[in-house]
């Protein structure tokens, strides 16, 4: 017998992009599963070369371009962006590898309902270079996070982390290379539990409901 499959519809995604959109490829191929809980609407990158638009588009995926140099700056830049991802009907939005800092305003409109992948565990390391930053501090355990978007850089409630150990003889590439092994795991597992309706925010902290209890928010033991 099949298991039962859930009726509600599918959660409609944005995902932005600005270069080679490793991890807007691991949420396309979890979202080609039919009972996954949402479906990629749209991929929009501000950069036109960026190589996800391609991965993108031989996925079968709309694509759409909006490059941020065409506007007097950021609120007419988000004016457009807004528009668009309103346009194609999208409930929730995955930042994925998107270079542009948002402003306080499009971030409150899409409280909640935005999230974003970070190479780090944050609140260590927020911003760039994390894996040379890591390497650099002597740290022993490092990884990456899915957590909603907040005004503040790679800050905002935390949906999902993935831990690993860094090795003595890592290098800032060796390092990147599992961690991102680890993103392309914790990304559609936390869009799924997001389009599950099984994240709620208090606060500063995104709580997982008792259903998702069996699953691993954490990822993996560290022994990888
Ligand atoms: C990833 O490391 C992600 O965590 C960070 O930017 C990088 C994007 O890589 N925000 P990709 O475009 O998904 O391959």
């Amino acid at each position: 017998m099949n298991a039962p499959q859930s009726t509600a519809p599918r959660k409609r995604v944005a995902v932005l992009i600005s270069g080679r959109g490793s991890n807007m490829e691991a949420l396309i191929a979890a979202c080609a599963d039919p009972a996954f809980p949402a479906g990629i609407v749209s991929v929009i990158s501000n950069r036109a070369d960026a190589k996800g638009l391609e991965r993108a588009q031989a996925a079968g995926l709309s694509t759409t371009v909006i490059d941020h140099k065409a506007f007097a700056g950021r609120e007419p830049f988000e004016a457009a962006l807004s528009a668009h991802i309103e346009a194609v009907g999208a409930d929730i939005i995955c930042l994925a590898g998107f270079m542009r800092l948002l402003t306080a305003g499009f971030v409150t409109r899409w409280q909640d309902r935005m999230i974003n992948i970070h190479p780090s565990l944050i609140p260590a390391f927020r911003g760039l270079h994390t894996h040379e930053r890591v390497i650099e501090a002597g740290v022993r355990v490092h990884g990456c996070t899915v957590h909603f978007v907040r005004a503040e850089m790679d800050d905002g409630p935390i949906i999902v982390q993935a831990a690993l150990p860094v090795r003595p003889d890592d290098t800032a590439d060796s390092l990147g290379a599992r961690v991102l092994t680890r993103e392309h795991q914790i990304y559609p597992l936390a869009l799924r539990l997001l389009a599950e309706g099984k994240v709620r925010v208090e606060g500063n902290r995104a709580i997982i409901d008792a259903a998702a209890d069996d699953t691993p928010l954490i990822t993996p033991p560290l022994s990888a």
